[in-house]
């Protein structure tokens, strides 16, 4: 079986965690101090506070963007759940906008048709490791007086135009769940370049509590314990390394799978980091039996676009979503873990070809 993603751990994480275990001291202290520090310094983003997963990133710093009940997030359908339930969960409304069709990232155009007297931001994710057009939705959210948050679960180490993820938006959150393109067993980060915001997003993880029990603001605890942060900390000296293993698999995806399926166009001048190798077929079922004889790992990112989900049929607006709807009937994530070796992406070209072909 090659499996579409595992992660990658070795004695240098164990090593980590053992360390910590026997330090006596498991949750939120010097690691995650020391994780944060690292953490921005290696994706050059400012300013970092770990948290306990990638959803509650984007909790905390939606509280912190100061969203109240009834106030409008404009997001991205065509995503992981979470990006929406968070909006919801902090007690706003999400707003559906449509993606642009080969980058499936949210596009600018259909987010600004969709604001109006309640927007009060917008979350551009950047979807399996490639970076939104930052330039022209931080335009967009600053003309309208908008906060702008990057949610970049899939895009550690991404880059567009020079630029890296965090550095046009309020905050950019990240997931380390095991299958992203680095871990910490479950963990997540939220990064500024405006030191006062992180400060805010270290009250609401805790409690809204600086000082032992003087409460500032009603917060909650996402903190992260010291020993994902020692995973976490290993796994930065990695990141770079495995990312660019990712983009060599994709190089030989493109060559070889180009013509016979859509193959992820790049954007420009930016870096994508791979978090999937998703390409579209009018053939996915026959490509998807194909994977299953054979035993290559795939992935539906995503079948069913959070608007159509049960879970936000309140928020309905009978807006149509062609884009969205599209990339949802045909997107397939075919394998591109940074481990891959040259005969496994042998078989899954051969594999996705046949496949194609039935
Ligand atoms: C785009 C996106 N946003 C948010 C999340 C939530 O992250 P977590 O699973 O760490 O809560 C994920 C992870 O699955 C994701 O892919």
């Amino acid at each position: 079986m090659i499996h579409l993603a595992s992660p990658i751990i070795d004695d240098q994480e164990i090593d980590a965690v053992t360390r910590v275990m026997r330090s006596g001291m498991l949750a939120q202290g010097s690691e995650v101090a020391a994780f944060e520090k690292e953490f921005a310094a290696t994706f050059n983003v400012g300013h970092a506070a770990a948290v306990a997963n990638g959803t509650m990133a984007l909790v905390v710093a939606l509280r912190a963007a100061g969203v109240a009940h009834g106030d409008e997030v404009i997001v991205p359908s065509f995503t992981f759940a979470a990006t929406a339930n968070a909006v919801a969960l902090a007690g706003g409304v999400p707003v559906f906008a449509d993606i642009d069709a080969p980058s499936f990232n949210i596009n600018p155009n259909e987010a600004a048709k969709l604001i109006g007297p309640k927007t009060k931001g917008i979350i551009a994710v950047h979807l399996y490791g490639q970076m939104a057009p930052m330039a022209v939705l931080a335009d967009l959210a600053h003309s309208h007086d908008l906060f702008l948050i990057e949610d970049a679960a899939q895009a550690h180490g991404a880059v567009r135009d020079g630029l890296p993820v965090g550095a046009l938006s309020d905050f950019s959150t990240y997931s380390f769940y095991p299958t992203k393109n680095m871990t910490t067993g479950e963990g997540g980060m939220v990064t500024s370049t405006n030191p006062d915001l992180i400060e805010a997003i270290r009250l609401q993880r805790n409690h809204g509590m600086l000082r032992r029990y003087h409460h500032d603001l009603i917060g909650t605890n996402a903190r992260m314990t010291d020993i994902s942060a020692a995973i976490g900390r290993v796994q930065l000296t990695k990141i770079a390394g495995w990312n660019e293993q990712r983009r060599a698999i994709a190089k030989i995806y493109d060559l070889h799978l180009a013509g016979i399926v859509d193959t992820p166009p790049v954007v420009e001048n930016a870096d994508h980091v791979y978090h999937q190798y998703t390409i579209r077929s009018e053939q996915r079922d026959a490509i998807v039996a194909t994977c299953e004889d054979v035993g290559v790992g795939y992935g539906i990112y995503y079948p069913i676009p959070t608007h159509r989900q049960k879970a936000f049929a309140r928020y309905a607006t009978g807006r149509e979503l062609e884009e969205t709807d599209r990339a949802a009937a045909t997107v397939l994530s075919i394998p591109i873990r940074p481990d891959l070796q040259q005969e496994e992406i042998d078989i899954v070209i051969d594999t996705i070809t046949t496949g194609a072909k039935k």
